[in-house]
Formats: C-alpha cells, structure tokens, sequence
C-alpha cells in the first residue's frame, strides 16, 4: 500500500498560476545540487540515484543564518510500493524537476518573507520514502524474505542521505552557521521531528537551533471502521526501511514501541531543541488517508464530505471535532509546559501551510489574532513573544484557503484525480 503523495504539492503544481493562487511575476526558481559524494557511504535514493538539494545563499544579515527544509510527500511501506516510488520523482532525483520555485518560507523577498528572506534557503529532495529515517541493511534483510530480485537500487537509507547532505553542507557555511531552522512539510515535516535533535549536534553549540513541523504531526489514532490503520502502516515501514535504529533513543528506551516513536505525538517531548508545531486541526491529508481512508469506507459514504466541509452530515462533522480534540489532547502539555515550544493550530482544511506564499504570508493568508502563520513564526523563531495559537473549531475560522469546499472546481477535480 501506498499513501498518495501529498496532494498539495500536486495541486499547486497544477494550478500555480490560476487566479486563484497569486501567481507572481518574478518567481525565484533555484537550481538542484547532487551530493556527489554520497556514494561514498551508499546514501543513494531508492533506484540508486544520487541525492540533492536546492540552495539559494544568504546574504547581508543573513548571510550566517541557514534554513533547511525537508521535502514531503508521503511514504512507501512494502517493496510493491518502494519499487514504484524509484521509478517516480517520489524515489529517483533522475525524475524530478531540476530547478525548484522557492516561495513562502523559501522566498528571497522581504516583503513576502520577513524573517527568513536572506538566510541561505536549502530545500532537500526526498527520495527515499521514509522521511529520510531509513537504513538500507534493513532493505537487504528483505531480499530473503521476499525472494525477490533486490538490487541496490530499492535500497532505502533515508538517514545516509541526511548525513550526506548535512556533510555537503557544513563546508559551504552550515558549519558556521549563527542562526538555523530545520523545517520541512508532510513526511517532511515529520521528518524534522525525527532529526531535530541530530541536526542540533552538527552545528557550533552556541548557534541559535531550532525545527519547525508544517503538516507533520500526524496522529495515532484509529480510523472511523476503529482499525489502527496508520499505526500498522507505519510498522510496516518501519521494519521494511530499518527505521527503528534512527528513533528517538530516549523514546525508545521509555516503554513506547518504535512505530510510536515514530509519532510526534510520543516524540515530542524527548526533542531537546526548540520546536514549533504548525498544522491544521483538520489536516486533509489525515482527513483523507488515517481517519478515513478508503479501506475504512468502501462504499464511499464518506465521499461527499471529503470534497467539501459543508456537505458534511452531522455525524460526520463530529467525527472531524474528535480528531481535532485528539489532536489538542496530545499537544496540552506541550501548550502548557513547553517554554521554547511554539504553537500554530488552525482550523483550516489544508495541508503545508508554509511553502505557498498564499498560505504563509499574503494580505488574505491564515491568520490567529490577527496574525499571520510567517509572523507566529517569526516571533517564536526570534522570541519576540510567546507564539502559541490555537483556532477556535471549525467553522468559526473565516481566513482559511480551504483545499476543499469553497475551493473552485478545478481544484476539486484535481483532488479526485489524485486519490
Ligand atoms: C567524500 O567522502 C570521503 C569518505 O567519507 C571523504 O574522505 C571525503 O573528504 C569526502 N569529500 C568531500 C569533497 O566531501
Ligand atoms: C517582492 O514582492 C513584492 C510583493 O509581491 C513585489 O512587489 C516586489 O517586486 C518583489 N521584489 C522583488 C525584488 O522581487
Ligand atoms: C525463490 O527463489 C529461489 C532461488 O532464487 C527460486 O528457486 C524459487 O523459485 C523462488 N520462489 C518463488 C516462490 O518465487
Ligand atoms: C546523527 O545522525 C547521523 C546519521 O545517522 C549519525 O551518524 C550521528 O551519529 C548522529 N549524531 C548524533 C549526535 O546522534
Ligand atoms: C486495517 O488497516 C490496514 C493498514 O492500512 C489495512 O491493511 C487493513 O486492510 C485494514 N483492515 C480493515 C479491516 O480495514
Ligand atoms: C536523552 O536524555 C538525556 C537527559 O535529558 C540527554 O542528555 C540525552 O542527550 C538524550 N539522548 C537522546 C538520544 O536524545
Ligand atoms: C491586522 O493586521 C494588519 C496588518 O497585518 C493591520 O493592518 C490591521 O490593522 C490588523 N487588524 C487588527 C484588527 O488588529
């Protein structure tokens, strides 16, 4: 089985110049970088291409500052699906774009990114399917088991390739980096999760760190036919990529099994570094996939809901309060107790909020009291006050930009498309 890839990247994709999206004139469009030396230590994608990254340098005040951003867009759990993924631009850096538009939190214009605009911006392709957690030994463990021709190339050691890129990096000026962001969306942003701490420890100890999650916290939680569907998903993945070695050791060691390590939600509190959790109450993307995914409503009662919020029965409208108070639940203690922590929770159907200028910061963007999810982040970044918002339940919120619901019709088709 495999989880769609993260509709919004796909949606954006196609629609990056309606009237809808602002489509702006002068777009930044930053060159990919291949880590050349990640051979070395076998840190290939999945059909054994080699890694990349996009980086657009800082400069003037910013020029010591270094925000890297992990890519998304889902994950793979069985070889069936891991051998599809290499043959996409989801597992191989041979099919994906060369050049990326930089925009929202990887924009180079103050006026459209006013904390992060001249820091250098690095954006880290993903191409191993498992939030860049995996070890390939694993992978090599499996060729027995499934009897199967397993080349090199299904290998999946997400984690080689994130050492291999921080390795690249540090030369070229992450080593001496003043000020840095780790952040990243979807398994992305899931990703920051995992390797917060471990990006802590490759920069100078008096450098400012911190992580930021956009669209990762996914929750374990069962789905409404009460199967716990994400938790046997992220099992699997677990086992076939050899992820359990790359958790959380002090999670791992608390009693927690590792498929729950691998959940923010259990994570979070052994994350020593200052992290900030932007996500959505009612996430699409878990809408869609963990609370009901298709295995859980074969007959598709669900199907109208899924494309607008307002077509929602009442019971159904219910069940997205309890996923939300879910969501709230686990994040309490971080709300109360969490002094370096920071909070963004909207009541929004949307999925990354921080990488399309519209959503980050824009005159109509999301906003909380008044503000938008660039500047919440700006001031817990800079501890320019205490930046922990959370939305009244839906629909009281009247500054989303829905993904589904009053969202036009092509937007709508090119969400059935994609499921
Ligand atoms: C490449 O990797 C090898 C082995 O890890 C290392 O000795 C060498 O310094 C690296 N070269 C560069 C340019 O990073
Ligand atoms: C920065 O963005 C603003 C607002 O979209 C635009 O007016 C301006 O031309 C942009 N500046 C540059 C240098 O691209
Ligand atoms: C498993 O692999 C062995 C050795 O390559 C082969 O002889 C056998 O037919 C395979 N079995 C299946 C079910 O594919
Ligand atoms: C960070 O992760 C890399 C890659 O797995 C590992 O080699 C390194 O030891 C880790 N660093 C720390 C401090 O855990
Ligand atoms: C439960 O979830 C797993 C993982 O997604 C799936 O393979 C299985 O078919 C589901 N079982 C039922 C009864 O829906
Ligand atoms: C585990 O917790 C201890 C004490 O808080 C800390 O010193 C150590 O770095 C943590 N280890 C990991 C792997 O996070
Ligand atoms: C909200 O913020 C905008 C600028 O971001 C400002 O112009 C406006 O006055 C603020 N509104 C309120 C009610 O504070």
């Amino acid at each position: 089985m495999e989880v769609n890839p993260i509709l919004v990247l796909a949606l954006l994709g196609l629609l990056a110049c309606t009237p809808w999206f602002a489509c702006s004139d002068q777009r930044l469009l930053v060159p990919m970088t291949l880590v050349r030396n990640a051979s070395a230590t076998g840190a290939y994608c999945l059909d054994g291409s080699l890694p990349a990254y996009h980086l657009d340098r800082g400069f003037g005040a910013g020029a010591r500052s270094w925000l890297l951003q992990f890519e998304g867009g889902g994950w793979c759990n069985d070889l069936e699906s891991c051998m599809d993924r290499a043959k996409s631009r989801r597992g191989s850096t041979d099919y994906m774009s060369k050049v990326e538009v930089f925009s929202g939190i990887l924009s180079n214009n103050a006026s459209l990114n006013p904390d992060f605009y001249n820091w250098n911006r690095v954006k880290l392709r993903y191409c191993d399917g498992a939030s860049f957690a995996g070890d390939s030994k694993f992978s090599n463990g499996v060729k027995h088991l499934a009897n199967f021709t397993f080349t090199v190339s299904t290998n999946a050691p997400g984690q080689r390739i994130w050492k291999a890129i921080i390795l690249d990096l540090l030369p070229k000026g992450l080593g001496r980096a003043e000020k840095a962001l780790l952040s990243g969306c979807s398994a992305g942003g899931l990703a920051t999760f995992l390797h917060c701490d471990n990006f802590t420890s490759y920069l100078p100890r008096n450098a400012d760190v911190k992580c930021l999650s956009d669209a990762g916290f996914f929750l374990d939680i069962q789905d409404i036919s009460l199967n716990s569907s994400i938790r046997t998903f992220y099992e699997d993945l677990i086992s076939l990529q050899g992820v359990e070695q790359n958790l959380d050791k002090n999670c791992t060691s608390s009693g927690y099994l590792p498929e729950q390590c691998f959940f923010p939600q259990y994570a979070l509190k052994y994350i020593q570094t200052p992290f900030f959790v932007l996500n959505s109450a009612y996430d699409v993307y878990q809408f869609h996939h963990i609370l009901v995914p298709p295995t859980a409503d074969p007959h598709g009662k669900w199907n109208r809901c899924k494309l607008d919020p307002e077509a929602c029965s009442p019971d159904e409208i219910n069940i997205l309060q309890g996923f939300r108070k879910d969501m709230l639940a686990v994040l309490r203690e971080f709300l109360e107790y969490s002094r370096t922590g920071g909070l963004f929770i909207n009541s929004c159907f949307a999925h990354c909020q921080s990488e399309s200028q519209d959503t980050w910061f824009a005159v109509d963007s999301p906003r909380m009291h008044n503000k938008t999810i660039a500047e919440a982040v700006g001031d817990w970044y800079f501890g320019r006050r205490v930046s922990k918002e959370i939305d009244c339940a839906y629909p009281c919120d009247s500054t989303c930009h829905n993904l589904i619901g009053q969202a036009p019709n092509n937007i709508q088709h090119a969400i059935r498309t994609l499921e």
